[in-house]
C-alpha cells in the first residue's frame, strides 16, 4: 500500500540535496512525496544546528507535529516521525528525551541505514537512535537518484570539515572530510542531466578543499569541473561552500577556461579584522582573502561575489567591525548573507571571554546589512539594460511568464513559452525589483537539444 512521505529542510543546501537522498532511500519501501504533514504517514526534519535561532526551530515544529501524531493513532494509524540533520547530531539523546514521541534520530552521515530505521521502528516500536559516523561511507550505499532533481540540482562531492573554525559547529555535526571519488560524481552528473538537469551546482561544506579519489590520482575541485564541462548538455556549473585558503591556481584556471563555470562565487569571509580572524581560526586575514579575490578577477573579470559575514564575534572591537565594513567595501559584492556571532555548545569561541552584547551585534548588524543591501541594489540596477544568458527553470507568477537566473545568480522573469524550460536565453533586463529582475526575451532563444 501506497505510504506518504513529508520531509521539511531546514539549513544549507547539503540538507536540500540530502533530503531527496532519504526519500529516495524510501521510496522503494513504498513512500511517495506527500504536500503537508497532515496528510504524511512518516515526516523527517531535516535540520540544522548552525545558530541557536535554527536549532531552537526543531522543538517547536516537534510540538507542532506531535497532536497530529495523536489524532492519527486514534484513528488506528501511525505517524512516523524522525529528526535528521545537525541537530539530531548534535542533541541526539537530548531529542528523544524531550520529545518521547519521535520513532527515529538519525545523523548525516546514517541516511543509507534509514530503511532499517523504518522497518525498526515498525516492528518494535520504542525509539531508534544513529547518530554513528560509520566506516563505511555513505555515499556508497545510497541508491542512485530516483527522482528527476529538476532543471538546476544539487550534487554533494564533498562532505564535511577539518578547518574548526571557534565559532562552529560543523565540523561535530557532519565529520572529517570526505570527497566522493570523481567517477561516482560523474556518473551522478550524467544521470541528472540524461533525466533533464541543465545546471549542476556542486556542494560540500569545504567544496574546494575536494580531493577526489580518479585513477590518475587525487583530483581536485578545479580537475572535476573541467570534467563535468565535458558532459553534453550540461550548461551551467556552479560550486558551494568554499573557504579562501583552499582556492588553488587549477580551480582559479577553471574559471578562465571553463565557459560552463558560471561567474559568481560564494567566498565567505566572514570578519575584515586580522585579529578577529585569528581568533576564529579562520587561517587568512583579509589581504590573503583580497588577493584571493584578484587572482579570480584577473581570471574571469566579471566574476561577481558573495560572502558570509558574522558580527559580534567575541572581544570584537568598533576597530575590528570598521574593518569588517572597509573590506566589504573594497571588494564590493553582488549579495551577501551577514549573522550576528551566536554562541554554540561544545566550540571554542563559546568560552571565550568578552562576549559582546546582544545590543552592539544588533547594532553592527543592521550597519554591515545596510551596507551589503546597497551593493546588491547597484549590482542589480548595473545589469539594467543589459542582456544576460538566462537559464529558464519553471513557470513564473503570472501567466505566459517564465522565470530562471542570471549567470551571477540573480533571479529573471520574462515572458517566454514554456518550450525554454531548460533553455538558455538571452534576456535584455528592464527592470529591478525587490528579488528579481524583470525583462524580455532579446531577439532567438537558444534551444536546448533535447
Ligand atoms: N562551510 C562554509 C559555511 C558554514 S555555515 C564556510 O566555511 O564558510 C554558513 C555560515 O554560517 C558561515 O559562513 C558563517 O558565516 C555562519 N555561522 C557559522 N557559525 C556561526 C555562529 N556560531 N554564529 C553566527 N554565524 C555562524
Ligand atoms: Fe564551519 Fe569553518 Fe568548516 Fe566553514 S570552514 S564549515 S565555517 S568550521
Ligand atoms: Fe546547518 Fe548542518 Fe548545513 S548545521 S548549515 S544543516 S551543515
Amino acid at each position: 500500500m501506497a505510504k506518504k512521505l513529508y520531509i521539511k529542510t531546514y539549513g544549507c543546501q547539503m540538507n536540500v540535496y540530502d533530503s531527496a537522498r532519504m526519500a529516495d532511500v524510501l521510496a522503494p519501501l513504498g513512500y511517495a512525496p506527500a504536500a503537508a504533514a497532515e496528510e504524511a504517514d512518516m515526516v523527517i526534519l531535516n535540520t540544522c544546528h548552525i545558530r541557536e535561532k535554527a536549532a531552537e526551530k526543531v522543538f517547536s515544529e516537534l510540538g507542532r507535529l506531535r497532536p497530529l501524531k495523536a489524532r492519527k493513532a486514534k484513528a488506528g494509524g501511525r505517524l512516523i516521525l524522525a529528526v535528521a540533520g545537525c541537530v539530531a547530531q548534535a542533541e541526539g539523546a537530548e531529542i528523544l528525551a524531550r520529545a518521547p514521541y519521535v520513532d527515529i534520530v538519525l545523523g548525516p552521515q546514517t541516511y543509507h541505514r534509514l530503511g532499517e530505521m523504518v522497518a525498526q521502528a515498525t516492528r518494535a516500536g520504542g525509539q531508534v537512535l544513529d547518530t554513528a559516523f560509520p566506516a563505511e561511507a555513505k555515499f556508497d550505499f545510497l541508491p542512485e537518484a530516483a527522482a528527476p532533481q529538476g532543471v538546476s540540482a544539487f550534487l554533494s562531492v564533498q562532505e564535511g570539515c577539518d578547518k574548526f573554525c571557534t565559532f562552529c559547529v560543523v565540523p561535530y555535526t557532519r565529520g572529517a572530510e570526505l570527497s566522493r571519488p570523481a567517477a561516482a560524481v560523474l556518473a551522478e552528473a550524467r544521470r541528472l542531466v540524461a533525466q533533464g538537469t541543465r545546471e549542476i551546482t556542486l556542494l560540500g561544506q569545504n567544496v574546494n578543499a575536494y580531493r577526489g579519489a580518479a585513477g590518475d590520482g587525487a583530483w581536485g575541485l578545479g580537475r572535476l569541473i573541467r570534467a563535468l564541462a565535458g558532459i553534453a548538455g550540461l550548461k551551467r556549473i556552479r560550486y558551494t561552500t568554499s573557504h579562501p585558503l583552499d582556492v588553488d591556481d587549477e580551480l582559479v584556471a577553471a574559471h578562465r577556461d571553463v565557459p560552463q563555470l558560471m561567474p559568481f562565487l560564494h567566498l565567505p569571509v566572514q570578519s575584515g579584522s586580522a585579529r578577529v580572524l585569528k581568533a576564529m581560526n579562520r587561517r587568512h586575514d583579509a589581504d590573503d582573502y583580497r588577493r584571493v579575490i584578484d587572482r579570480l578577477r584577473a581570471a574571469r573579470p566579471d566574476i561577481a561575489f558573495s560572502s558570509d559575514f558574522i558580527v559580534g564575534f567575541p572581544g570584537e572591537s568598533d576597530d575590528d567591525f570598521a574593518r569588517t565594513l572597509a573590506l566589504a567595501r573594497a571588494v564590493g559584492y553582488a549579495q551577501a548573507f551577514s549573522f550576528k556571532y551566536s554562541a554554540r555548545p561544545g566550540t571554542p569561541a563559546a568560552l571565550m571571554p568578552d562576549q559582546v552584547p546582544e545590543r552592539v551585534k544588533a547594532a553592527r548588524l543592521a550597519e554591515l546589512q545596510a551596507l551589503l543591501a546597497e551593493q546588491q541594489r547597484a549590482f542589480n540596477a548595473a545589469a539594467i539594460g543589459r542582456t544576460l544568458e538566462v537559464l529558464f527553470e519553471k513557470r513564473g507568477r503570472h501567466p505566459g511568464q517564465l522565470v530562471g537566473r542570471s549567470p551571477y545568480l540573480q533571479a529573471v522573469h520574462a515572458p517566454a513559452p514554456d518550450r525554454l524550460i531548460g533553455a538558455l536565453a538571452g534576456v535584455r533586463l528592464t527592470a529591478a525589483l525587490a528579488n528579481s529582475l524583470a525583462g524580455a526575451l532579446a531577439g532567438q532563444a537558444a534551444e536546448t537539444p533535447a
